[in-house]
């Protein structure tokens, strides 16, 4: 297996050449000894597999990756690549896509409460398009950056999901929404379109079909009110782990679209996906720090149950994939068995992280096969809101990172740099074809 090391600005990555693929550096590090601290595989072709897929079942959407899900500097810049936009929710967030050379047209600001600093900075960025989803913040805007786009966020939740967010953002449809753009009006404001967000890690496509009905209704209010609407956002809920396709979603919006937007020709529709594209393109590989036997109090001679002490957890990169793994089905991601031997005996068992609160639990009396001390457990479906979300408490170490992608995607990448969307799309698919 032959890998040359790239340095891309501040992220090293490695390039794999054409014999050579993610599964065999796995085989590898599985086989080698266990190294103290947690570690973060990240494989970018999947990140690229995963937006041809996008183009192929969602072709008139066009994808604004949501950058809170994972900031990683190489993920962004392959996306970058890509020719994706970008979701960003702050300052910080603006700031590291505006630095890898995105043109301002591909962010949204898409945060319906921004402070007043952050309006004078995305206005002295260029930034014109951001969401509004109440009157106060329509008459902050109206002070500080008149002249920007504006995009009203509705709420519109799925039945099931692991973040609903109509609690806290989006506003009504039927009497707040036609109120809010009339509101808009008087202000002089320029309302462009309306977006919506069914929760993250919803397990619901239908909601998606149902708040594009919702936000049609609202298109047409905004006509007879005097504003003719050019852009309809979807926001993120697509399910991101390897195991669980688009297909469905992408039914139900795609039948939304034809059903309530086929002769909407000339408007754009985005969408804001963060999990759809990260969330199986990382894997954490995690050592079993310690071990205890739990035995039964009437017979000590008998094990009833064993704990583990990993040297990840809740407080570090698994926070997501255990809220995930509790409303989804229990099977989710499993903690994959490594450098073992399948038929180990399975035992009830606890697994934990590692600081010193209970709180940190990673699987609670699942029937798990024996490990040792020393072994690796390693993670799947990690990308989503695991690094962003980590913590240093206790002072244990958050992941380090192992950055891969082939030689010849990275290549392919590289020659996509300075085309426009529509033809690196028309060339996207053809490989797509190809594969
Ligand atoms: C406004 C907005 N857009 C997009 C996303 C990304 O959502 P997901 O990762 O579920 O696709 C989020 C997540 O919280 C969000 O708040």
């Amino acid at each position: 297996m032959s890998e040359t090391n790239v340095n891309s600005s501040d992220n090293d990555f490695i390039l794999l050449d054409d014999n050579s693929s993610v599964t065999m550096v796995i085989d590898e590090i599985v086989r080698s000894p266990p190294r103290e601290n947690p570690f973060h595989i990240v494989d970018l072709d999947d990140i690229v597999r995963k937006h041809l897929n996008w183009l192929q079942k969602l072709p008139r959407v066009k994808p604004y990756y949501a950058v809170k899900c994972n900031d990683d500097k190489a993920i962004l810049q392959t996306l970058a690549l890509l020719g994706t936009g970008f979701d960003c929710a702050s300052k910080g967030e603006i700031d590291k896509v505006l630095e890898l050379g995105v043109e301002q047209h591909r962010i949204i600001y898409a945060h319906p409460i921004k402070s007043m600093e952050s309006l004078k900075y995305a206005k002295a960025k260029h930034i014109t398009t951001m969401t509004f989803d109440n009157e106060l913040e329509l008459v902050k805007i109206a002070q500080f950056y008149p002249e920007s786009h504006l995009v009203l966020r509705i709420r519109h939740d799925s039945n099931k999901a692991l973040v609903p967010l109509g609690k806290k953002f989006g506003c009504d449809t039927k009497v707040e929404g036609p109120w809010l753009l009339e509101k808009a009006k008087k202000l002089n404001l320029n309302v462009v379109g309306i977006s919506f967000h069914v929760g993250c890690g919803s397990l619901d496509a239908n909601s998606f079909y149902h708040a594009i009905g919702a936000a049609k209704v609202l298109f047409e209010h905004a006509l007879s009110i005097g504003y003719k609407f050019s852009l309809l956002d979807l926001g993120g809920g697509y399910p991101g782990d390897a195991e669980k396709p688009i297909d469905e979603f992408a039914t139900a919006i795609n039948r939304a679209l034809d059903e309530f937007f086929l002769n909407f020709t000339d408007i754009q529709i985005i969408a804001e996906p963060g999990r759809y594209y990260v969330g199986s393109a990382v894997q954490l590989f995690t050592v079993i720090q310690g071990k205890k036997i739990v035995r039964d109090p009437s017979n000590n001679s008998r094990a009833h149950h064993v704990m583990y002490y990993l040297n990840d957890g809740v407080y570090g990169t698994l926070f997501d994939w255990v809220s995930l793994r509790a409303i989804n089905d229990l099977e989710r991601a499993w903690p994959v068995i490594t450098n073992s031997k399948r038929d180990r005996v399975l035992l009830p068992t606890t697994i934990w992280g590692p600081t010193c609160d209970a709180t940190d639990i990673i699987c609670e009396n699942v029937n798990f096969p024996e490990h040792q001390i020393g072994e690796y457990v390693q993670f799947k479906n990690v990308g989503a809101y695991g690094m962003t979300f980590a913590t240093n408490f206790n002072g244990f170490p958050k992941p380090n990172l192992e950055i891969y992608v082939k030689q010849k995607t990275w290549k392919s990448l590289l020659a996509l740099k300075n085309i426009n969307w529509k033809d690196k799309t028309l060339l996207l698919l053809e490989q797509y074809v190809e594969t």
